[in-house]
């Protein structure tokens, strides 16, 4: 496993001319609008690079772009592999150990996901404060110690100072954000109404597919993260979930992630 990541870790850096980048983004459905704004300086289709694994849902393009965003050179996701299309957790996770091979800092990710919180709104963006892990653990399997430690501690998860940088950049912004706790599930199906009714009594308030695999390969690693997701349905309304539907919601809420992350990590030090 660690020869893998090393050998196209290596294979992207001689790609990319070393590019160091100081950022990794990943870019959830419908925001990957974001990717064709970053001034690009090289573009690597998944589907070249050996080890990775190749994006099969509508509306993820499989890229990975390298580029600068307000000056900090960052390398970002075009489009993620998700459990429920077949992926073991190890390719699912895989591109974020490549990423920290890179030479990355810290993660931002993105999502949509479904609202549990009775006070959110459709198009809504909710900083992640705090996840419930409900798929198989990314990291089950021999430790790679190298890496990180056996027993990775999960407090602090989603980095406050990022998140304290989110509140007074929004507050600048204009962007009116929601905060809470995002529940992973492996889909493919939504939630059943028991289903969020459950995610929301053990202290959930989004419903989710994707993004905790990654962000605990982050954490086994000591990479501080970032993750913001758009609230595309409402679980708890009658209303049945559509993944046109979420695309488009995630479009519209797209601009205003674009914003928030932009200046994040202008502010970088
Ligand atoms: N549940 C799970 N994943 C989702 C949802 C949802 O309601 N909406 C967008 N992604």
């Amino acid at each position: 496993m660690l020869e893998e990541i090393k050998r196209t870790a290596a294979f992207v850096k001689e790609r990319t001319s070393d590019y160091s980048p100081e950022v990794g983004i990943i870019l959830g459905t419908g925001l990957g609008d974001f990717a064709e704004r970053i001034d690009a300086k090289y573009v690597l289709d998944y589907k070249t690079i050996p080890g990775f694994p190749v994006s099969t849902v509508e509306g993820h393009k499989g890229r990975l772009i390298f580029g600068e965003i307000e000056g900090h050179r960052v390398v970002a996701m075009q489009g993620r592999f998700h459990y429920y299309e077949g992926y073991t957790m190890q390719q699912v996770t895989f591109p974020v150990r490549v990423m920290q091979q890179l030479g990355i800092r810290c993660l931002f990710v993105s999502n949509a996901s479904g609202g549990i919180n009775p006070t959110f709104r459709v198009g809504d963006l909710m900083v992640i404060t705090d996840h419930i892990n409900l798929m198989p653990n990314p990291l089950i399997g021999p430790n790679l110690a190298e890496l990180g430690p056996r027993f990775p501690d999960m407090h602090n998860c989603y980095d406050k100072t990022l998140i304290a940088a989110a509140t007074r950049i929004a507050e600048e912004e204009h962007i009116k954000l929601q905060y809470g706790v995002y529940v992973g599930g492996t889909g493919p199906t939504f939630e059943t109404q028991a289903e969020y009714r459950y995610f929301k009594a053990i202290g959930g308030d989004a419903a989710g597919m994707s993004t905790v695999p990654e962000v605990i390969v982050a954490r086994h690693m000591s990479i501080p993260v970032f993750g913001v997701s758009v609230i595309t349905n409402c679980g708890l309304s009658d209303e049945v979930g559509d993944h046109e539907d979420v695309q488009r919601q995630g479009k519209r809420a797209g601009a205003r992630m674009e914003t928030l992350f932009r200046k994040m990590i202008q502010n970088l030090k």
